[in-house]
């Protein structure tokens, strides 16, 4: 059987779920209903990240416990989640139990393998990132990320031998090349892989950060906040049992954003060597949304929330909008005025006036009745029919190389189609003599095959939109005639739905 294990990052709980959280889990989503639909057996894991410095400091903000806090703030983000409706299969906390306990049994596999030991170090730390600095990441001195000098630490900690495996990993990425994709952030690794990679300080001492992860060899430390995290990735399945994690774990696919690679890229992959756990099987990594050509940032006051869009112009909408105006793995641009022009125009008039116009025909003449086809049929039929077969394929080329966004092109491209066969048919002007009334009736018949199609197609995207439309063309959820082969849809007397406007125009003042 087909399997995919699709992860997303566990979010910090320092901050609310924004439009960049909000962009992994929809390109993961639509990529975990797709394959779920084509009959993979598919685990798509998603989570929060609660331990570490900048946890403890958020709690201390907000005068909670830190395990109140974690709390309250994992319990937004998955009722915001909920919400959006992403469909994830379970979703982890690093502070749950079987959690604490796995990253407890892999520190010790590496600890008694001789691949974590103790030393004292001094370097230069940045609290923001919780992670030490080399002089050749910072700039002008400073950390890259939060612009402010690190603070020259010396302390006693205990180190993973990551270097032990530089060439092992910099090998398996140089034969693997969909091991990192796209490719510039493959490029990125290796450039890592090809310096001399430092041995990794895995532990803070409890007299600097007791929020954490107790390291199980000695009770004086907790764990690195990344060595914990990242291990959520198996220990999801193995919570599950030995026999999900074989049967996922060998189809795992982690999607993460461009900030997060070194740890995806060069540490994860590191610690699952040591741990004696095969590596996994894609990294894809995303761009950055910027909003409005600015970064978006609290203090600026520009974050766009999921909810927000999900009020002001529906989370089907809003998610067609991120996924057609992005390439997967660069950077976007979230602009008002390009959401509003998208909509108006894909989602308004294409995808809109489309079903509307064809319900409205077919209530018009035929209250609604579908009507048979007939044995011959014209060569703007045949078209018709072959441009959804294409588009199928098409699709699942496109996802299975991440481009989204060419998937809803190749759509939007028989949505086109689709309008032109109307024009080419021209079912209003025939219906003017009645002589032709069997062929309008084919001609809608079609029509409404293709819609029937739209919504197959639309539904890892559009969610609620391909069920509007399933509901529309009068079949219940998960009703066999909408897999059915074109023209095996309808059975004879089939009556669908008067026609409903899905998305009502957006007028922007002084546009009219
Ligand atoms: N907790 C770590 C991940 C640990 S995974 C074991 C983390 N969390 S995060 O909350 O800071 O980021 C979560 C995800 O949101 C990352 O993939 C990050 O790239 C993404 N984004 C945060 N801001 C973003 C944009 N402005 N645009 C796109 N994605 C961005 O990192």
């Amino acid at each position: 059987m087909d399997r995919i294990y699709i992860t997303t990052p566990l979010y910090y709980v320092n901050a609310e779920p924004h439009l960049g959280s909000a962009y992994t889990m929809i390109l993961s989503d639509t990529l975990a209903r797709y394959y779920r639909a084509k009959g993979y057996e598919t685990f798509y894991l998603t989570g929060t990240d609660e331990h570490g410095d900048k946890i403890a400091q958020a709690a201390a903000n907000a005068k909670l416990d830190p395990k109140e806090f974690t709390d309250q703030i994992s319990a937004t983000f998955r009722a915001v989640w909920d919400e959006c409706g992403f469909a994830y299969d379970h979703f982890i906390r690093t502070t749950d139990d079987y959690h604490i306990s796995y990253v407890q049994e892999v520190l010790n596999t590496v600890y008694q393998s001789g691949d974590i030991y103790f030393d004292r170090y001094s370097g230069l730390y940045c609290f923001g990132c919780e992670r030490f600095y080399t002089d050749k990441e910072l700039v002008n001195g400073k950390c890259p990320d939060h612009l402010i000098e690190p603070n020259l630490i010396e302390e006693e900690n205990y180190f993973f031998r990551m270097s032990k495996y530089q060439d092992h990993l910099l090998r398996h990425i140089e034969t693997h090349p969909q091991f990192i994709r796209p490719e510039g952030y493959r490029n990125e690794v290796l450039a890592m892989l090809r310096e001399p990679v430092e041995d990794l300080c895995i532990s803070r001492p409890k007299s600097r950060l007791t929020w954490g992860i107790e390291l199980p060899f000695d009770n004086r430390y907790v764990t690195y906040v990344w060595f914990d995290a990242l291990i959520n990735y198996v220990s999801a399945l193995k919570r599950r049992g030995e026999g999900e994690f074989q049967k996922f774990w060998p189809e795992a696919q982690h999607f993460i954003g461009k900030d997060i690679v070194k740890p995806h890229g060069v540490f994860w992959p590191t610690m699952l060597l040591a741990a004696g756990l095969p590596l996994y099987k894609h990294l894809n990594v995303h761009g950055y949304w910027t909003v409005e050509g600015k970064k978006m940032s609290k203090s600026i006051g520009n974050t766009i929330s999921p909810l927000e869009m999900k009020q002001t112009i529906g989370m089907d909408a809003f998610r067609y909008f991120v996924l057609r105006e992005s390439v997967f793995g660069q950077d976007a641009d979230f602009r008002r005025e390009s959401l509003i022009g998208r909509y108006n125009a894909d989602l308004a008039n294409n995808l809109g006036n489309l079903v509307s116009r064809v319900l409205a025909m077919q209530g018009k003449y035929f209250a609604g009745v579908v009507q048979p086809l007939g044995k011959q049929w014209t060569d703007e039929d045949n078209e018709l029919k072959s441009v959804y077969e294409k588009v199928e394929s098409e699709i699942g080329r496109h996802l299975a190389e991440l481009q989204f966004h060419r998937a809803l092109e190749v759509l939007w491209a028989a949505l086109d189609h689709t309008n032109r066969y109307i024009v080419q048919t021209s079912p209003f002007t025939l219906m003017k003599d009645p002589a032709n009334q069997a062929r309008v009736g084919e001609i809608l018949h079609h029509l409404l095959q293709a819609i029937c199609q739209l919504a197959r197609l639309l539904k890892p995207f559009m969610p609620d939109t391909a069920k509007e439309l399933q509901s529309l063309l009068a079949f219940t959820e998960g009703d066999p005639a909408l897999e059915a082969s074109w023209g095996n849809s309808f059975a004879a007397g089939h009556k669908v739905s008067s026609p409903k406007v899905l998305f009502p125009r957006i007028e922007v003042p002084g546009n009219e």
